[in-house]
């Protein structure tokens, strides 16, 4: 991929399957992932949207790989990940390179399921690529002011709120950060709010169409979370 087209993906989002476009893009070119891949789960909310990728691992290697070759060395990258599929994802992260480095609880304060207990939160995993240095204001691992979307934009729609401290946190204004599995754009809404540079992809068209019309929104349709 030429310096140009690289260009031309910052501050925007690319509509395609992240793998190949990450496979193109120079490697360390970005400073920080943040990102939210589907969770192996079949999801499907009580209106029957589903989240592709989500009943296939094939691309969990491939994507963590993917995501090693473009962070820069010395930095970090924090994944959601399906708890019921917490070996499949610490698997695919440590063959690409990655070491675990922290685990983020998100305390919901209602239940997205109740069975043996009553599910209330969503995790993620911090990921370092080589040593990179500690953070200023270290967060806490438990992130409490987890607000629910409606899940208006996307089934799965994650909050700005709690996207936009971990940004702050671990990259200085104006660093790159990338979100391959973009969705609505969440994180790159978080990502531009905090003053950062960005990069989304997003393999469904119409997640896609989502996300470029909330960048260009309003602050009050973009913060829509
Ligand atoms: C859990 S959702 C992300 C939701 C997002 N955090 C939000 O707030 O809207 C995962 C997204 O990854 C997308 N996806 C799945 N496989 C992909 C791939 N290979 N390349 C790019 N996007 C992919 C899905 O279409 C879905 O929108």
């Amino acid at each position: 991929m030429s310096g140009r087209l690289f260009s031309q993906m910052l501050d925007g989002v690319t509509c395609g399957d992240c793998i190949d476009v990450m496979n193109h893009m120079p490697a360390g070119c970005v400073d920080f992932v943040l990102t939210d891949p589907p969770y192996l789960v079949r999801y499907r909310d009580r209106s029957g949207r589903t989240v592709a990728n989500d009943d296939d691992d094939a691309w969990l290697a491939p994507a963590f790989r993917a995501m090693y070759h473009v962070l820069r060395n010395d930095a970090l990258c924090v994944s959601f990940y399906g708890w019921t599929r917490a070996d499949a994802f610490l698997t695919a992260a440590r063959a690409a390179g990655f070491r675990a480095a922290g685990h983020i609880v998100f305390r919901k304060r209602y239940a997205s399921g109740v069975r043996f207990l009553r599910y209330e939160h969503e995790q993620a995993y911090l990921f370092a690529k080589g040593d990179p240095p500690l953070p200023m204001a270290p967060p806490s691992d438990v992130i409490d002011n987890w607000r629910y979307t409606g899940n208006r934009l996307h089934p799965t729609q994650k909050p700005v709120g709690i996207l936009q401290p971990l940004i702050e946190a671990f990259t200085p204004s104006g660093a790159i950060v990338m979100d391959p599995f973009c969705g609505s754009g969440s994180t790159l809404i978080a990502a531009r709010d905090a003053g950062r540079r960005f990069i989304g992809i997003e393999l469904d068209p119409d997640h896609h169409a989502t996300s470029v019309r909330r960048l260009h929104g309003t602050r009050a349709l973009s913060a829509a979370a």
